[in-house]
């Protein structure tokens, strides 16, 4: 059964399209894991499931599911073709009330990197996050290392808030992580 969802998150750059994932996908999503593994394990948790058909095509229908329910927007970064996926990005755990935030990942195939690609996604995503799901407050960590990672979010504005240590479970290790965020200036009332 697949999930219908009234909402639409459908982002289209001019180098990438930014968007929620289908079950037509699937192939697709694994072929980028299966070749990226090695790469994306370094700095981002990266179950064995990633590598497997039957994980996503339940996933899949989460994700969808959650971003209907305004839980979540896990996208993926495809090509301009719609077809082929090169990156991941995901707003997860929204929480709405008094905090209107959210918390951002991001992870590009290794052979795409260091052409401001990832730059391009997010800053799409970023936009929608603050004008469609008037969110206010985006969150996003990285590993003190992850040289890269830490220039995307500058770029992007995010500011430095400060450091977790042991932060999070990465090829086994518990890992410090910089905190940063990004707030909405322009967020008001609805
Ligand atoms: C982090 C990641 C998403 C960056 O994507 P990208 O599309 O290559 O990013 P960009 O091309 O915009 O480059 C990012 C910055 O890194 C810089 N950069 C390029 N090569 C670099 C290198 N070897 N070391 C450090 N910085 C480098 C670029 O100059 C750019 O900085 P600038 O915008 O100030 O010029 C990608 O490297 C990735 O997926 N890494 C593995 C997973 C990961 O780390 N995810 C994030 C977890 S927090």
């Amino acid at each position: 059964m697949t999930f219908d969802s009234p909402r639409t998150c459908r982002l289209v750059g001019q180098r990438v399209i930014v968007r929620i994932p289908e079950q037509r996908d699937i192939a697709s999503i694994v072929r980028h894991f299966r070749e990226n593994e090695a790469h994306l394990d370094e700095f981002s948790p990266f179950p064995k499931e990633f590598l497997s058909e039957a994980f996503w095509r339940i996933q899949v229908e989460a994700q969808r599911r959650e971003f209907a329910g305004d839980h979540g927007c896990k996208t993926f970064v495809f090509e301009p073709d719609d077809a082929t996926v090169i990156g991941s990005a995901n707003l997860s755990v929204i929480v709405r009330g008094a905090f209107q935030s959210a918390y951002l990942g991001y992870a590009l195939a290794g052979a795409k990197q260091g052409q401001g690609l990832m730059h391009e996604a997010l800053a799409l995503l970023v936009r929608f996050a603050f004008t469609e799901l008037r969110l206010h407050r985006i969150m996003a960590n990285y590993m003190p290392r992850n040289a890269r990672s830490a220039a995307v979010l500058k770029r992007l504005g995010f500011t430095v808030e400060g450091l977790a240590q042991r932060y999070l479970l990465i090829n086994g290790v518990w890992e410090d992580h910089v905190l940063t965020s990004l707030d909405n200036p322009a967020w008001k009332l609805g």
